[in-house]
């Protein structure tokens, strides 16, 4: 079959839903990653086939796109940061938004200090930000905690495909005795985290493919407690960070004024909600 006869395919049947700019965008990530065929490839060669035994991925993945299934988890991986990183159910689809966290750590580190840095990632899901950060900071020492065993799981094959030397904690850090037990005698220079911020009000504005496939554990936290992991991070930040530690949070837009207020109620100095490339108030860093 001709690769553009299979691309009118994919036109004729997924545009009603996604419009014709995200579904080439779709094909010719699925054409890359099952072929090896390029948007180029087939820009430059209209006459490039497949054969019948070569199809089924790309017709599983039309019908799985049909489905509103996320292309990153019907391909099995994304890019963060301008690294590859696999991902599944288990893993929430790593943000945009969050390499602006990663960024804004980077930025505030890099060529200040020779020193050795201890940075810890809590909720670290497919470890985009701790491996982002490891691989970008090369004077630090890289701990990542997360409750999800699967995400743990999947998190070391990332930093394996990464070339980068990460530990990684399985518990929660919503539990003292986890915390005790887990980082008995660790410090850190940093700690950052991108947790679970999305209260069921805003399921209304979660769009399905987000809310019928990435995990639920990952993104939502109970409308009468919204703030729960920013508490309990903040407050692990006070007891585990070094002189002149640094807190960094991803947070609900929603919810800056009242992060901020939470984190300087722990006796955190200099805390600052910054804006994302949309404008919306996403980043918090204080210090210690
Ligand atoms: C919003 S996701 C962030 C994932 C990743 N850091 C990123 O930025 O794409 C939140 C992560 O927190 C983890 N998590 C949820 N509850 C937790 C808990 N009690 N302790 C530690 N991690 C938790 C989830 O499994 C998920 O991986």
């Amino acid at each position: 079959m001709l690769v553009k006869d299979l691309e009118n395919i994919f036109h004729e049947t997924l545009d009603v839903i996604y419009g014709k700019e995200e579904v080439s965008s779709f094909f010719f990530l699925c054409t890359e990653a099952f072929y090896n065929i390029s948007r180029l490839d087939i820009a430059l060669n209209r006459k490039i086939s497949i054969t019948k035994e070569e199809q089924q991925p790309i017709f599983n993945a039309l019908e799985a796109l049909k489905k509103e299934q996320p292309i990153q988890y019907i391909l099995g991986e994304t890019e963060f940061f301008g690294l590859p990183f696999k991902v599944n159910e288990n893993t929430l689809i790593p943000r945009p938004e969050t390499e602006e966290l990663v960024q804004l750590i980077i930025d505030s580190k890099k060529s200040k200090t020779s020193t050795q840095l201890s940075i810890l990632d809590i909720g670290t899901g497919s470890g985009c930000i701790a491996i982002a950060l490891a691989k970008n900071l090369n004077n630090a020492q890289l701990y990542a905690l997360d409750v999800s065993e699967k995400a743990i799981e999947k998190a070391k094959e990332n930093a394996t495909l990464n070339n980068v030397d990460i530990n990684f904690l399985e518990g929660s850090i919503l539990k003292d005795d986890d915390c005790n037990t887990l980082f008995k005698n660790l410090e850190f220079n940093i700690i950052v985290s991108n947790p679970p911020y999305v209260r069921n009000l805003e399921k209304v504005e979660i769009q399905n493919n987000v809310l019928n496939n990435e995990p639920h554990l990952a993104l939502f936290v109970e409308d009468n407690d919204p703030l729960i992991f920013y508490r309990a991070i903040t407050k692990f930040a006070k007891n585990k960070l070094k002189q002149n530690g640094q807190l960094f949070f991803e947070i609900n837009e929603y919810l800056g004024e009242e992060t901020k207020d939470l984190v300087e109620s722990f006796g955190f100095k200099n805390v600052e909600i910054l804006k994302d490339i949309f404008n919306k108030n996403r980043m918090l860093k204080a210090n210690i």
